[in-house]
């Protein structure tokens, strides 16, 4: 099953450069149908445009609130063809009007073992409070930040006289990998979502056959 995917940014794109990579080598079997930037200068409008895919950009400032934008952005990914969306630095959060469009199909990286430190800036969260590891957690998307149900996590090493940059970087290696790995057990068809249990429980994720976290030195140690 090929992934029709949808990418939304509001940056520089290294996350989604590594999605396009990892499909330019024949790992990730998926298309990329368009890629949404909230801003015009966003840095992978331009990665994607190298790639020959089609871009958009859709300011939430061009729209009275937010079912508005939502419904925007879900008209653009459904012309496009998009079935399956990630979120790859995509600095907006999405409610119902969107995610009831992609039922279980909105992915999202963040920069740190969730739950802690939810939110911007997760890196500087992480050294402010004196972490000794932190990681990165792919997600599917619900209407908290950065809340949703667990697909997989990779843990990272703070290391001593690490700054914001020299753990960003350390972060961001791990996050190429594990965003690219997930897509592709979407793309072979191997996630399950178990709905909550009871009122108020959490959903939660099984991917067939895989392992789903990574430790310190980068396998499952
Ligand atoms: C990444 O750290 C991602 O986890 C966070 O925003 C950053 C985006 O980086 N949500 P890039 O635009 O993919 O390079």
């Amino acid at each position: 099953m090929s992934l029709d995917l949808g990418v939304l940014i509001s940056g520089r794109g290294s996350n989604l450069g590594a999605i396009l990579d990892a499909i330019g080598d024949g790992r990730l079997d998926a298309r990329v149908r368009l890629v949404v930037s909230n801003r015009a200068d966003a840095g992978g409008l331009d990665r994607a445009a190298r790639a020959g895919v089609p871009t958009r950009v859709l300011s939430h400032r061009d729209h009275a609130d937010r079912p508005s934008y939502d419904a925007a952005l879900v008209a653009a990914l459904r012309e496009a063809g998009a079935h399956f969306v990630a979120l790859a630095g995509f600095m907006r959060l999405l409610g119902p009007t969107f995610l009831d469009a992609f039922p279980h199909r909105v992915l999202n990286i963040h920069p740190s073992l969730l739950p802690a430190f939810p939110g911007v800036d997760a890196q500087a969260q992480a050294l402010a409070y004196g972490s000794r590891v932190t990681g990165c957690t792919v997600h599917l998307v619900d209407a908290g930040t950065d809340t949703g149900p667990i697909v997989a996590q990779a843990a990272v090493p703070i290391l001593p006289g690490d700054d914001h940059d020299a753990l960003a970087a350390r972060v961001l290696a791990r996050e190429h990998d594990l965003l690219v790995r997930a897509l592709e057990w979407f793309a072979e068809g191997r996630v399950e979502v178990t709905p909550a249990a009871d009122p108020g429980g959490r959903a939660r994720v099984v991917v067939r056959g895989a392992h789903t976290w990574f430790g310190l030195a980068g396998g499952v140690d």
